[in-house]
Order: structure tokens, then sequence, then C-alpha cells
């Protein structure tokens, strides 16, 4: 086996329905990225699963009125039922209400406690007297008290990215009822003595942080100067991890205490050789996110992992989108923008939204999809260069040579030139994960055998009596769409898979360092079905 490659996307918050912009998020780079390393076959690890505790679930739940187990079983069905619509090839898909996970971040506190890195602290929060309950995070709502923003969340605000304490709110009220009437009362909490840290974090954040993706690094090497804050990781919540010390009986972990640790519980139940990506430094560690969540990957996570001083593994690269808008809007169930996960598929298949939403991907900026842009993207790439190609060497061939792959004279040398340049510029831009760039490379590979058909035109030399050359290019074709089964299978596994099949033999779909002719003359084929269809999108109406 090759080496050991860990690779986790983001665990979202079960509340709520999953969209598109889940999809560019958190899943697709981490499932094209793992897809590609496997390819290249290095030993995969590759996990995610729901994100079950925090507020979220119980504000959700509170809506829906039902108990928030019965919440979070049913929105995590929906999740499984993404990952398998859209094809995300997850060692394991979990999620965080596990025993597992209860007994791994009570350890892990256990550990911290044993290091003299937790305190106990009165502090005041807020207090809804309505819920007659403590407000925690996301319970809360109000002003962010760095920049303004009218609806920040109590624990952080989408509008800058800044972190908070839920007391630090101006003009807060509960997500729950709605009510503004909150008093700040005492309660206490434990600390994560994360000052004690700082100079370890310090030093990892300045050799790691300039390696991962750019929209990641700016973000945290923006934390370095801040310092590290003490923080409390304890809840006055009834449904999370319970704590596990005498007088916290009516308290729970943090999420963010608890929901990096997912990864590491759902990899134990993924595979029982876990420890070997885990506490192996010679293991490359990936993480995939949107860029609200960088401040928790570069700092809370890793200075707890570093603080545990049990050789944990930390991040290697760190790789953030910016967030994905639709048709100029914020994607909203409340509002009806945008497209939902439960629907996508009646509008097209899942390789059309993995290609087209790879890419558009936000990785500069914040992005707008928008259907227009995606039909264009599935008629003119995926139907009109890929498809195309793949259909007219097969009927074109079928049609005056059977089933077999016509003879071939070798590889054409200029071509296997222009060819090796995209492979390398596609093997580079995955290793880096710039899928942009990738997703260019591929559909230049695709261009190139168009251009060689329309160069060649292989019908007419069948029409002028020069079979053996028609032979040749068709041979040569065949070639080419073994090739685009195995380049092209990372973000568009359905169609890689009629391409592998186009083959009586079933070739591999092993990562090329090179073009390479694998297809023996006169090996059997079937004319596939078509990969694609066109995408017609209803007039718009006037106003
Ligand atoms: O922001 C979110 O959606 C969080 N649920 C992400 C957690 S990622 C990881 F730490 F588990
Ligand atoms: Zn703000």
């Amino acid at each position: 086996m090759g080496k050991k490659y860990l690779i986790t996307s983001a665990l979202p918050y079960i509340n709520g329905e999953l969209h598109i912009g889940h999809l560019i998020g958190c899943y697709l780079p981490s499932d094209v990225y793992a897809r590609f390393c496997r390819a290249m076959g290095r030993d995969v690890l590759y996990v995610c699963g729901a994100d079950e505790h925090g507020t979220p679930a119980i504000v959700g739940a509170a809506k829906e009125h039902i108990p928030v187990k019965e919440y979070t079983d049913k929105y995590y069905e929906k999740h499984l039922r993404a990952v398998s619509d859209f094809k995300l090839s997850f060692d394991l898909y979990g999620r965080t209400h596990t025993d597992l996970q209860e007994i791994l971040v009570q350890d892990l506190f256990a550990r911290l406690e044993e290091q003299g890195l937790i305190e106990e602290r009165e502090t005041v929060q807020p207090f809804s007297v309505d819920d007659n309950m403590f407000l925690a995070d996301r319970q809360i709502e109000g002003t962010c008290p760095k920049c303004g923003y009218d609806k920040a969340r109590g624990d952080q605000c989408d509008n800058c990215s800044a972190t908070y304490e839920a007391n630090e709110l101006k003009n807060p009220h509960s997500a729950i009822s709605g009510s503004t009437n909150i008093e700040m009362r005492k309660t206490k909490n434990l600390f994560f003595l994360a000052s004690k840290v700082e100079g370890k974090w310090k030093e990892w954040l300045k050799e790691h942080a300039p390696k991962w993706s750019k929209t990641a690094s700016a973000i945290a090497m923006g934390w370095a100067n801040e310092g590290l804050h003490d923080t409390s990781i304890t809840r006055d919540l009834s449904w999370g991890i319970p704590v596990n010390k005498p007088g916290y009986e009516n308290k729970v972990f943090y999420v963010w205490f608890d929901a990096p640790w997912g990864y590491v519980s759902i990899s134990q139940a993924a595979n029982k050789d876990w420890e070997s990506w885990w506490k192996n430094p010679d293991c490359f560690y990936a993480q995939f996110m949107g860029k609200d969540n960088v401040k928790f990957h570069s700092v809370f996570f890793p200075e707890q992992e570093l603080a545990m001083n049990d050789n944990w593994k930390t991040v290697d690269l760190l790789k953030a989108v910016n967030f994905l808008n639709f048709e100029g809007g914020k994607v909203a169930k409340s509002t009806g923008n945008g497209i939902f996960l439960d629907e996508a598929l009646n509008i097209a298949p899942s390789d059309c939204w993995r290609y087209a939403l790879m890419s558009s991907a936000p990785e500069t900026d914040d992005t707008d999809f928008t259907m227009a842009r995606f039909a264009d993207v599935v008629n003119k790439d995926l139907n009109g260069m890929l498809g195309n190609f793949v259909s007219r060497v097969c009927k074109l061939s079928a049609k005056n040579f059977g089933d077999i792959v016509p003879e071939g004279n070798g590889i054409d040398e200029d071509l296997a030139g222009r060819i090796n340049t995209k492979i390398t510029d596609l093997t580079n831009a995955l290793e880096k994960c710039e899928f942009r760039d990738a997703v260019f490379a591929l559909r230049s590979l695709w261009a190139i055998a168009n251009e060689y058909m329309t160069v060649k035109e292989p019908w007419a030399l069948v029409k002028n009596g020069d079979t053996k050359a028609a032979a040749n290019a068709l041979n040569e074709c065949f070639q080419m769409i073994d090739l685009f089964a195995r380049v092209s299978a990372p973000f568009i596994p359905d169609a890689a898979e009629k391409m592998q099949n186009v083959f009586e033999n079933k070739h591999d779909l092993s990562w090329p360092t090179k073009y390479e002719h694998r297809i023996e003359t006169n090996e059997k084929f079937v004319v596939p079905e078509n990969l694609f269809s066109r995408i017609e999108l209803a007039e718009k109406e006037d106003k």
C-alpha cells in the first residue's frame, strides 16, 4: 500500500435541508481529492458525517416540535441519501451522537485536566426568562460586537467570521421563542487554558499555514496576531456529550470541543487501524471546509491536538472555499432560493452537478451559481465535448469495423506530447487542490480529442477508401476514451464507469503518469448509451 492519506470534510450540522452550497462547501472537493489519491495508489482514509450536537439541532427540533433525537435521526437519513445520490466515496459517513464519540471526548477532557489545562470559572451567561433556560451559542441572536451585523449568532458572526462569547452580543434575543427578556445570570463553566499552548501553536501555524489554500492561510494567519484565548468548553444544555466531572451533570461539552474529534471517532468506526493515520507523523492530512470553518480548524482544533501531547496528526493541507450564492442571493429554504439536494437529481444526474459545481468552485471569491451557466457547462463540456466524442467514435467504428477496436499503428507522438502536458497540469492542480485549474486541464484534454477527430476526419477517410488510416485514427480515439475514463473519474464517476465499460476487458482506472495505449487491437467494445443529455431550461418569462 502507498503512503497514508487522511482526508476529512467539515461535518455539516444536522439541521435543515442540504443544498448545493453543502456539496461545494464540504462534500465535493474532498471527494474529488480522495478519488484522485486512491487512483494514485495511496492508502486513503476518508471520513465525514453529521454534526449532531450544538445548538443548531436543538433550535431545529424546537421549530419542528419533536424530540432532538427524533429530529437528528430524521435528518441523518437525508444526509445519507445525499451521500449516496451524489456518489460521495467516504469510507464512512458517520455521526457524532455515538458511544465512540462520547468515550473519546470524555477521555480527551480527562487528558487536558491531567495536564493542568482545565480551570473552573464563574461566568455570566444570557438566560431567557420566558424559555426558562440559559441560551448558548445559536440559541441566541443579536448584533455582532465586532462589525455590527444585526443577525449575528451567539458564538459566531456570519458577516465578519468573528467568534465570541454569547454575553458579548448586543441586543440579544432568544432564537427559540424570540423573547428579548434576557437576563445575565451567573453559572459555572470549564475553561480550556489555550493561552498555555500559544507558543507551540504559533510555531506550528507559522510552519503549516503557508502551505494551505490561499483563502485558508490568509484567514489563519490573521489569527496568529490575536494570540490564544482561554475558552469555555462547557455549555448549560441537555443535548450533547455529557461533561464527565461531578457538579457538571446538567452541562455538555461545547460543540467545537466535540465536532472536530468526530473526525477521529468516525475514523475509529470506519477502520480498526485508524491510529495508523491519526498517530502517524508520515501520514498526510488534508481537511476541506467552507471559509467560516477555518478559524476552528486552524486555531481551535490544532490547539487542542497540540495540548493533548499525544502525537495527534494535525492538518497538512487546509483547503477552504468561499460561499456559493444562487442566482444572486443567499441559498435559503425559507425563501426558496437555491437547489436542495432532495430535488437536484430531478433536474440533472449527479455527474452534471459534480462537474458544474467543481468548474465554478468558489476558490478565490464568493461565486454566484446560475441555472443558465449550469446548463451551458453541461451542454458544452459534458454533452458537447466528452459525450459526443465517445458516442461518435464508438458509432463510427461499429458501423465500419464491427464491434472490435480497429487496428492502430502506434502512438501519435505529437498528440501524446500535447496530452501529456495537460495530464501534468491536471495532476499538479489536483495535488494542490486547485480545482478550477484541474477542471480547465480536464476540459482541455477533451478538446484535444475533439480537435483530433476534426483534423483526421475518419469518416472521410472511410469514404475515400483509406481504411487503414481511418482504423488508425479510430484506434487512437479509443485509447483516448480509455484515458478519459481514468482522468475524469474523480469528477464524474458515473460517466467514467460508462467509458470503462465501453471495453470488454475492464481496464483499471489508476491515475496515468502519461498517455499510453492500453487497448489492444481487436479488443471487443460496445457502443454505450449517451453519457449525457442536453439540459433545456424553460424560457424565463418577461416581466
Ligand atoms: O459549521 C459547521 O457546519 C460545523 N458543523 C462544522 C464542524 S466541522 C468539524 F469540526 F467537525
Ligand atoms: Zn461581525
